[in-house]
């Protein structure tokens, strides 16, 4: 599928092992031209620039910015870079997300307040917050993705906090993607199987669901961040101008199998 001609924002690169990061990289290979943000951390921000812009081959510098989602001004001026770089835009990954450090994973009815609420306001809020500079930025329409997982809809141990954020970042997409319909902007959402980015490998839970993915698929079966993000590519390109408020699963059939199998 070729890009060449799309303009856009990939948001939440942190590291090579980001989904962001691979997503910037398969972007740019397809032929588009691609911004991204990663989170600017006071005292460290040099270090963050460099280590984000060099998770992705072929980024220059200057097409790496700061954005951080808790800070309305700092979406503001993300966007507003983007804008003097790119003009008009035609697509935005939304690629951000966190559980807050202090949420008592594994047990939802302790959970602190304040956990919940940087956890929703970070994974889920944002995405309300970009929709709204997508309308400004994308005046001819265009696409906006994000990045969900099955403990959305489906209990996953040790995903707690996570399935509650994922599963209100879903039903925005819903109510997004009729809302936006009128700007000609498509909203959808990618729900993957566990990859070994940073936040993940965090996860206590993480090494057990990759064993139970290479069980029930058969390893190879376990679609790679490559086949992940032809969704992605799709999503973005004309190919997809009919699918809007859509979660396609790219887990090789995973969320399908009972827990008999
Ligand atoms: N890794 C997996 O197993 C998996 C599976 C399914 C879906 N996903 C989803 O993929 C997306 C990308 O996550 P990832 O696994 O690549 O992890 P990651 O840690 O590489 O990416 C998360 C990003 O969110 C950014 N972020 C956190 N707080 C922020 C803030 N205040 N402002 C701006 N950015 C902030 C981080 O800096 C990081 O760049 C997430 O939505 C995640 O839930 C991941």
């Amino acid at each position: 599928m070729n890009l060449s001609g799309k303009r856009g924002v990939v948001l939440g690169v942190l590291n090579k092992k980001s989904m962001a990061a691979a997503c910037a990289s398969k972007l740019l290979s397809a032929g588009a031209e691609v911004i991204c943000s990663y989170l600017p951390v006071k005292g460290d921000e040099d270090r963050r620039h460099i280590l984000a812009t060099r998770a992705i081959l072929d980024i220059p510098p200057d097409h790496m910015l700061p954005c951080d989602v808790t800070n309305d001004n700092s979406i503001e001026s993300f966007f507003n870079a983007v804008a003097e770089i790119f003009g008009e835009i035609d697509f935005i990954v939304h690629g951000i997300s966190l559980i807050s450090s202090d949420a008592t994973i594994d047990n939802l009815a302790e959970l602190p307040r304040a956990a919940f609420r940087t956890s929703m306001d970070i994974s889920v809020y944002s995405m309300l917050a970009i929709s709204k500079h997508a309308k400004t930025h994308m005046p001819e329409g265009g696409s906006i993705i994000t990045f969900s997982y099955l403990s959305a809809e489906a209990l996953v141990p040790g995903y707690e906090l996570l399935g509650v954020c994922k599963a209100a970042l879903q039903a925005s997409v819903s109510y997004l993607a009729f809302e936006l319909r009128k700007s000609n902007i498509r909203v959808n959402v990618i729900s993957a199987p566990p990859f070994p980015s940073s936040s993940a490998i965090g996860h206590t839970a993480y090494s057990g669901l990759c064993d139970a993915y290479a069980k029930k698929l058969l390893p190879a079966a376990t679609p790679s961040i490559d086949e992940i993000l032809n969704v992605a590519v799709f999503l973005i390109s004309d190919l997809s101008a009919g699918v809007s408020g859509e979660r396609i699963f790219v887990d090789g059939g995973f969320h399908n199998m009972s827990a008999a199998i």
